[in-house]
């Protein structure tokens, strides 16, 4: 007999941090269909039999979350481009033919993210300032470079992080040292913090917003808090302001859609139970 019911789910360890499950069966529950979404609590040295068994368990795919974005890499059999250039997949779909293929969605979600607010806004209107240069930071350069960015200036604590990223990327990419970080977002069109820093548990980010053109969207992959001191000062000296909520609803859309054959949509219930999770 045919299995109609579809499975999808999210790998991690730890995993009950993820909203992830709460939104796509959020939108399994919304357009009446049959299937589940869940989280795997996979351990790292596991991966690799988590991750071949998918196709014999019935799933269409999973995302990938901390810490196995990177080595899932190997695991799959086909990439994307946009995985290859980032070098990390949070997202696997199962073909019919039970071959799979990775690709990576977090950058193309948190320019979608920042255009959900500022429509008329794209990677090649200004300068763009990036503080921080792990793994988020790659997945968004690339999707801006994809889409026409000419001049990024990263800025890290570790300097050579920074380095490293311009020359896997090219000369769009200014790498620059943390502690000229005040003057070198002055003119920007967009500033991102891709740091941790300002996460529920860790410190404020440490930057002076002083010489920040008000025209400057400011943006935060952070979504807990909600609102980062970060976010918090830039909104109160006038501002545009976008928080990391948007870019994890809008990288799980094309997910959502290639397991389970609909578009979803981003409402307001949507963020609310999400953002329900986080109050104690
Ligand atoms: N909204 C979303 O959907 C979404 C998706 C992915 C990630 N994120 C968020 O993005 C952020 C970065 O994630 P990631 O995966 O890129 O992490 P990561 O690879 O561990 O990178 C962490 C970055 O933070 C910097 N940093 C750490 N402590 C610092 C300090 N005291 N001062 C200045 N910089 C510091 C690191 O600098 P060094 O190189 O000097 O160590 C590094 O650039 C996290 O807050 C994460 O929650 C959000």
């Amino acid at each position: 007999m045919p299995n109609d019911f579809i499975l999808a789910g999210v790998m991690g360890w730890p995993i009950s941090q993820s909203r992830s499950p709460i939104l796509h069966n959020y939108w399994i529950n919304k357009y009446k269909l049959n299937g589940r979404y869940v989280p795997l609590a996979v351990r790292p040295e596991r991966l690799t039999d988590a991750i071949r068994g998918l196709p014999a368990l019935g799933f269409r795919g999973c995302n990938l979350t901390m810490p196995h974005k990177q080595m899932a890499m190997t695991m799959v059999d086909s990439l994307t481009d946009t995985a290859k250039r980032i070098g990390a997949v949070n997202c696997i779909v199962v073909g019919d033919d039970g071959k799979m293929s990775g690709t990576n969605n977090d950058g193309n979600g948190y320019v979608l993210s920042v255009q959900e607010v500022v429509p008329s806004w794209k990677p090649d209107t200004g300068p763009i300032a990036i503080l921080g240069a792990g793994g988020a930071a790659r997945a968004i350069i690339v999707a801006m470079l994809e889409r026409g960015a000419k001049e990024i200036r990263l800025i890290n604590r570790t300097y050579e992080k920074a380095e490293q990223l311009a020359k896997d990327f090219g000369a769009a990419i200014k790498p620059m040292r943390w502690e000229k970080r005040a003057g070198a977002i002055a003119d920007v069109a967009l500033l991102t913090n891709a740091t941790n820093q300002g996460m529920t548990g860790k410190p404020p980010l440490d930057i002076s917003l002083d010489k920040l053109s008000k025209q400057t969207i400011v943006s935060d992959l952070i979504y807990v808090p909600p609102e980062t001191p970060f976010l918090a000062a830039a909104r109160g000296r006038g501002n545009v302001t976008v928080n990391g909520l948007g870019m994890l609803l809008h990288q799980a859309r094309p997910a959502f859609q290639a397991w389970f054959g609909v578009m979803p949509e981003i409402t307001p219930d949507l963020r609310a139970a999400v953002m329900a999770t986080f109050k104690s």
